[in-house]
């Protein structure tokens, strides 16, 4: 292990690979922040994780990011994990198959919400001797399947930013890290009934852990392992695969 963090930020930690991160880090001993969307959603989990912070943010919402900034301003965060997220599924040849379907809002807490909270929260991780923003992401963002374009869109596009991000604070020798998490398909309520060969968010969330400690940039997990080697050998077999998903 490289550096050590002490106080974290889980966004999305009431259920999920989110929750599996937190009660992980707890048990490391971290000062955990997490975050839900509504106050019912962080009540049951302050229930099972009394010892977390928890926190009410909608990342896709403007003023929700900003007012959370606003409380968290003082909270010295070393490790920042970008892990809420949503996913909408949606055949395009059937538009009025759904109709409940929101890109806008999809592309606000999917991407627009962790590349507007890093900008909120750099500041004060810059401050720190050492620090890391991770955004997970999805092996989805190497290549998309089907049936959530605007999905495999998003995780795309914070993948790239990612990038972006972390040649800047190299470029500036600012002291945070950037590190990109890549989960494959994960037992969580986003997979409920569909999908096959899940792991759990809790093989998910070691695996995460693992990596940062490891210093990895990017950090494929689980069956990503093996869609980065295909792609690494024809980038085109790659994207069939994934594609008929
Ligand atoms: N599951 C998979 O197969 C899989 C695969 C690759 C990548 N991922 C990524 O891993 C991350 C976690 O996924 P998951 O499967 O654990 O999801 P999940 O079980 O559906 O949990 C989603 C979490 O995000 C929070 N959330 C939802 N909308 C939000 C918003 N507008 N603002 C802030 N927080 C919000 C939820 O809070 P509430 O409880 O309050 O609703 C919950 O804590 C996501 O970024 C997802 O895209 C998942």
């Amino acid at each position: 292990m490289t550096w050590k963090a002490t106080r974290a930020l889980v966004t999305g930690g009431t259920r999920g690979i989110g929750e599996q991160l937190v009660r992980e880090l707890v048990q490391r001993c971290l000062r955990v922040t997490a975050t839900g969307t509504s106050e019912a959603s962080v009540r049951e989990a302050s229930a099972r994780l009394p010892q977390v912070h928890w926190e009410v943010l909608d990342q896709g919402d403007a003023d929700s990011r900003a007012a959370f900034a606003g409380r968290v301003a003082r909270a010295d965060f070393d490790l920042v994990i970008h892990n809420a997220g949503i996913q909408q599924l949606r055949d395009w040849t059937a538009p009025d198959a759904a109709v409940d379907f929101d890109t806008e809002r999809e592309m606000q807490i999917n991407f627009v919400g962790p590349v507007e909270l890093t900008r909120l929260l750099l500041p004060q991780l810059a401050r720190q001797k050492q620090a890391a923003i991770v955004f997970v992401t999805s092996g989805l963002a190497l290549a998309p399947k089907k049936s959530s374009p605007v999905y495999c869109a998003s995780k795309a596009a914070l993948r790239s930013f990612a990038k972006s991000l972390r040649a800047q604070l190299q470029n500036e020798g600012l002291p945070v890290r950037v590190i990109e998490a890549l989960p494959p398909i994960v037992d969580t309520d986003m997979t409920r009934g569909r999908g096959r060969g899940k792991i759990s968010a809790q093989a998910a969330a070691r695996q995460i852990l693992t990596g940062i400690d490891a210093g990895r940039q990017e950090i494929d997990v689980g069956a990503t392992r093996l869609l980065r080697l295909i792609q690494r050998i024809s980038p085109a077999l790659a994207g069939r695969i994934m594609i008929k998903r």
